[in-house]
């Protein structure tokens, strides 16, 4: 399973980058307003982050309504970098406009998918990610686990993420422990998009902690340093 980072901050996502286990970038309107970004600044915002992230795939989210609109967006969002996945929410428009983004080439992230119907659509429309969310049920005292194993069966089912030509993937989203992440891999999600707290405790265990003091306490003795 592949680690993308979700997030608009520039400093997070260099210092994953900086660890070279990254393969993607997600944003979202409110991860871009909670870095304090306005609308004026939002494409260079995003071609900041993909000059950053030279090669992987960095998803801008579209706010358009209808159709045209998102495609007219998707258009050019699309033409600001060579890595931008366009993301839009799954909806009837949406899903016309990825058919004809997808046919000219150009990446759809199909977002707030919260079913395997929904996931199955998308791909249908020709989205080259999907997007299930995972935390946003457990928010409301439902098992986000179990939804996303749905979409996974459903989607791998029909082989979309073998196909090359028609190829969707399965970006795990609204991630929030690393028990989300873990959960993810067992079922086989083809990415995880996490923020980057959550991707720091991925990293982290205590016993880990523990063991490198005492490697350390160890080695003290050895060389005689104090
Ligand atoms: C990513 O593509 C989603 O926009 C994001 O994971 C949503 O996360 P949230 O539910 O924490 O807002």
């Amino acid at each position: 399973m592949k680690f993308f980072i979700d997030t608009a901050n520039l400093d997070e996502i260099r210092e994953a980058e900086s660890w070279g286990v990254l393969s993607g970038v997600t944003t979202n309107p409110s991860l871009y307003a909670k870095e304090g970004g306005r609308l004026a600044d939002f494409e260079e915002h995003m071609v900041k982050i993909c000059e950053m992230c030279e090669g992987l795939p960095v998803s801008a989210e579209s706010t358009a309504k209808t159709t045209d609109e998102m495609v007219d967006e998707g258009r050019h969002l699309s033409s600001l970098a060579p890595n931008i996945v366009v993301k839009l929410p799954v909806c009837a428009e949406s899903l016309a406009a990825t058919r004809t983004l997808a046919a000219e080439g150009v990446r759809v992230n199909m977002t707030l998918v919260f079913s395997a119907p929904q996931a199955l659509l998308a791909a249908n429309a020709g989205a080259r990610y999907v997007s299930p969310f995972v935390g946003r049920f457990d928010d409301i005292a439902e098992d986000g686990i179990d939804q996303l194993a749905t979409v996974v069966q459903c989607i791998k089912n029909y082989e979309w993420h073998k196909n090359v030509d028609d190829q969707c993937e399965i970006i795990t989203a609204s991630v929030r422990t690393p028990n989300h992440v873990t959960q993810a891999a067992l079922l086989g999600a083809d990415i995880a998009t996490v923020p980057f707290a959550a991707l720091k405790k991925c990293l982290r265990h205590p016993l880990t902690e523990e063991g490198l003091a005492k490697f350390e306490a160890d080695w003290q003795k050895v060389t005689g340093k104090d």
